[in-house]
C-alpha cells in the first residue's frame, strides 16, 4: 500500500498505473492535503476540486500543464504575486496556448476559438465523422482483430479535428502522417514533402496554419479557413496572424490522446462486460450514459495544475500565493461522497453526468462537444458492424489475469495498447 509521506505521485511509475488508491488515501487524509516532495496541494475531494476550478480570481492557469515542472521561475514574494506570474509568463510550458492563459489574454484567445466551434460547424463535422469512421474500420476490418489505439482511435481523432479546422483534402494524408496517426497505413516516408519527416508536430502545424491562414487573408475562398483567417476579437479588431494560427494548431493537442484514451476504455468497458454490449446493440440511447460513465470512470485528463497568485483557501485549507495546487479530476470523479461505489462502472448510475472530465469553470474543455460525438459515433458503428467484440487473450492473458499497461504519466490516464478480436456482423 501506498505510503503518503514518502509516495512521488509525479515519478512513481506503479501509481501511474494505478493511482486509484492513492487518490482515496490522500482524500481520507485531508481531499485538500499537501504532498511531501515538491510541496504541492493535491486536492482530491470533488466539492473542493470544483470550488478550485471556479477560483480564477485567485488561482492562475499559468502551470495548468507542468504543474510544478519546471520549478516555479521566480522566489513567491507576500500575497499577491500577480506581478511576478506575469512579468515571468513567457518562461512556462506552452506560454502561447489559452490553455495556461488567464483573463483578459484568455477571454480574447478563446472567443477566436468560439467563432471556430460553432453549432453548424460541429454538425457538419458530425456528418463526416459517421463515414469517417467507416473509412477507418475498413482499413482493417477484414482482419477480425486490431490494436484499437494505434489502428482506429488515434487515427480517428487526428481526422476528426483536420476535418473539424477544413484542412484541403489534398493535404490531410500529410497531416495525419505528420502527427503520429498513420504509421499503419503503409504511406511510404518518400511519398511526402521532407518537411514533414522529423519535425516538431506543434510546430509542423503552426507553420502549416500560418500558411494557409495568411493564403485566405490575402485571397478568402469561402472555406472554413477563410471564415477562420477573417475572425475578429469581440471589440472589432484584427488578431495577429499567429494568435490565430495557435487557438486552431491547439486543438490536435488538446483534443487526439485525450479522445484516444476515452474511446479505448470506453471500449475496454464494453469488452469486459457483454451484458453491457448486449444492452447498447438492443437500445442505442444507452450509449449517452454509457460514455458519461466511462468518463468519470477513467478520466482521460487525470490531473490538471494551477498557481495560487493571491493568498486564498480551498475547503478549509490556507492556500498560501505561490503554492502549486493539483486539481486531481480523476481523484474527484471517484469521490465516493458525490458517486456511491465509485470504483465501479455503473451504467445505470444517476449522477455520472455531474463528472468534471472536462473541468470547470473559464476553462471548461472547448471540444467536449466533439469529444461526445466522437465517442457516440464510435460506439455505435462498432456495435453496427462488431458482434462479440472481446480482448485478445494473445495480449492481455486469459480471463481471470488479465494484463493491461496504461501510459506512465502523471497527467493523462490512458491504455497503452487495447488488443481486441471481433466477429464482422453480415
Ligand atoms: C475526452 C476528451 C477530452 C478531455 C477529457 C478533455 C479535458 C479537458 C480539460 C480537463 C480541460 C481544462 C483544462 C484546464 O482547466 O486547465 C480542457 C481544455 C481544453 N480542451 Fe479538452 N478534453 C478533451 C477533448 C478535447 C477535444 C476533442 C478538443 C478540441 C478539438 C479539446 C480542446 C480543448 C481546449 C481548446 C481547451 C482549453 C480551453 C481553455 O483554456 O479555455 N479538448 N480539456
Amino acid at each position: 500500500m501506498t505510503d503518503l509521506a514518502s509516495a512521488d505521485y509525479f515519478s512513481d511509475g506503479d501509481l501511474a498505473q494505478s493511482p486509484f488508491d492513492y487518490f482515496d488515501r490522500l482524500r481520507s487524509r485531508n481531499p485538500v492535503f499537501r504532498e511531501p516532495n515538491y510541496g504541492v496541494l493535491m486536492v482530491t475531494g470533488y466539492n473542493e476540486v470544483v470550488e478550485a476550478f471556479k477560483n480564477s480570481e485567485a488561482l492562475s492557469s499559468v502551470n495548468a500543464i507542468g504543474g510544478p515542472f519546471p520549478p516555479l521561475p521566480f522566489e513567491p514574494e507576500g500575497d499577491d504575486i500577480t506581478e511576478q506570474i506575469e512579468a515571468h509568463r513567457h518562461l512556462f510550458p506552452i506560454a502561447e496556448h489559452m490553455v495556461v492563459m488567464d483573463p483578459p489574454d484568455h477571454t480574447r484567445a478563446r472567443s477566436l476559438l468560439g467563432r471556430l466551434l460553432t453549432p453548424k460547424r460541429l454538425k457538419e463535422n458530425e456528418e463526416y465523422l459517421w463515414s469517417l469512421s467507416d473509412r477507418v474500420l475498413d482499413e482493417f476490418f477484414d482482419d477480425e482483430q486490431c490494436e484499437f489505439l494505434g489502428q482506429y482511435a488515434k487515427p480517428f481523432a487526428t481526422l476528426a479535428i483536420i476535418d473539424l479546422l477544413g484542412v484541403p483534402e489534398e493535404d490531410r494524408e500529410e497531416f495525419r502522417y505528420a502527427l503520429g496517426a498513420a504509421e499503419r497505413s503503409g504511406i511510404p516516408v518518400g511519398a511526402l514533402d521532407h518537411r514533414t519527416v522529423a519535425v516538431n508536430p506543434l510546430e509542423y502545424l503552426d507553420d502549416r496554419f500560418a500558411g494557409y491562414l495568411a493564403d485566405r487573408r490575402r485571397e478568402p475562398r469561402g472555406d472554413i479557413l477563410s471564415g477562420l483567417a477573417a475572425a475578429t476579437y469581440p471589440d472589432g479588431t484584427t488578431p495577429e496572424l499567429l494568435e490565430v494560427v495557435r487557438p486552431a494548431t491547439f486543438l490536435f493537442a488538446a483534443g487526439q490522446e485525450t479522445v484516444t484514451k476515452l474511446l479505448s476504455s470506453a471500449l475496454r468497458v464494453l469488452c469486459e462486460r457483454p451484458e453491457y454490449q448486449k444492452m447498447l446493440r438492443e437500445d442505442r440511447s444507452l450509449v449517452k450514459p454509457f460514455m458519461e460513465e466511462s468518463l468519470r470512470f477513467d478520466s482521460p485528463t487525470k490531473v490538471d495544475f494551477r498557481l495560487a497568485k493571491k493568498t486564498t483557501t480551498i475547503g478549509d485549507v490556507e492556500v498560501p500565493a505561490g503554492t502549486v495546487v493539483m486539481l486531481s479530476l480523476a481523484a474527484a470523479n471517484r469521490d465516493p461522497q458525490k458517486f456511491g461505489d465509485p470504483h465501479e462502472f455503473r451504467l445505470d448510475r444517476k449522477n455520472a453526468h455531474d463528472h468534471i472530465a472536462f473541468g470547470r469553470g473559464l476553462h471548461t474543455c472547448a471540444g467536449a462537444p466533439l469529444a461526445r460525438i466522437e465517442g457516440h459515433v464510435t460506439l455505435n458503428k462498432l456495435l453496427d458492424r462488431m458482434s462479440d467484440i472481446r480482448l485478445s487473450d494473445s495480449a492481455h492473458g486469459p480471463e481471470g489475469d488479465r494484463k493491461f499497461a496504461y501510459e506512465p504519466t502523471f497527467l493523462l490516464r490512458g491504455l497503452s495498447e487495447l488488443h481486441i478480436e471481433y466477429t464482422r456482423n453480415p
